[in-house]
């Protein structure tokens, strides 16, 4: 698919910078104060959430709605709203809730837009480190307005791989992905929130990201920034029901595909 077929792809882009930079803004609020915040649990004791990550959805989920009411949203907190244009924006209103309920500042808002079922656009704003990631289809990456180009030289070996893990997956998985990292000469750090360690792979800060089980709102946005800076990315399935389960996440500069594919088995 190239650019020139996706409808409005441009507006689209600079409608996610722009919502993505005033949800960052209210999640930055938030942050400031988090001490009010009531710490809700998920699904265990380290799956947390607030009214933060509900009030920035509902920001975007209400811009998005406004300038695009065809198009479906598929947010973390509130789940699938389908439309009927061929897009769907997949939200994680706050990645990285576990830093940002203990005071850490790796965390970002993460916007991407699915057209017949592609990540066509990506943006991620990182408000603790001022930085916001954009890409579109065919137009490349960007890192506060700066061109993002991935260096084929980069290996598992020379350069810092990113893991991931949740309660979705066993603790033996876990070591295993670990050890077979470390057994290939790699090494690896997990900075708690996956949409942005995706986002340092589109920017050469880390050589690749594999988390065995991940959703939608974790890694479009990243994939479509990974894949405009010149990366690959494992393909996350999106049809139907699909999209709102879990699948594998892998992403990685050229020169750590095969070995990252490897080691994910893949
Ligand atoms: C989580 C983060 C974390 C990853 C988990 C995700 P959340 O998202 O991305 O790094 O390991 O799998 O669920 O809960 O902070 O939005
Ligand atoms: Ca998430
Ligand atoms: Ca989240």
């Amino acid at each position: 698919m190239t650019s020139h077929i996706v409808p409005d792809l441009e507006a689209r882009l600079a409608l996610a910078e722009t919502v993505a930079n005033e949800a960052g803004a209210l999640a930055l609020d938030y942050f400031r104060r988090r001490d009010t915040l009531v710490i809700e649990t998920k699904r265990d004791l380290q799956d947390v959430v607030s009214v933060a990550d509900r009030d920035v959805e509902n920001l975007i989920r209400g811009r998005f709605n406004e300038a695009y009411p065809a198009d479906g949203v598929l947010g973390e907190e509130y789940g699938l709203e389908e439309g009927t244009s061929g897009f769907t924006w997949v939200v994680d209103p706050i990645d990285g809730t576990s830093p940002f309920v203990n005071g850490m500042p790796n965390w970002c808002v993460s916007i991407g837009l699915l057209y017949e079922g592609l990540p066509v656009v990506g943006v991620i704003s990182a408000p603790c480190h001022d930085e916001i990631y954009a890409a579109a289809l065919g137009k490349g990456a960007t890192l506060n307005g700066v061109k993002l180009s991935l260096d084929s030289s980069r290996t598992i070996r020379n350069a810092v791989t990113g893991i991931g893990a949740n309660n979705h997956v066993t603790p033996k998985t876990v070591a295993a992905i670990v050890e077979s990292l470390l057994e290939a000469g790699g090494n690896f750090m997990r900075n708690g929130s996956g949409a942005l360690m995706l986002a340092y792979v589109a920017a050469g800060r880390l050589v690749g990201y594999y988390e065995p089980y991940m959703h939608a709102w974790d890694c479009m946005a990243g994939y479509c920034l990974v894949k405009e800076a010149g990366g690959w990315y494992h393909p996350f399935p999106t049809s139907g029901e699909r999209l709102t389960k879990g699948a594998p996440v892998i992403a990685a500069a050229p020169g750590a595909i095969d070995d990252l594919r490897r080691i994910a088995q893949v």
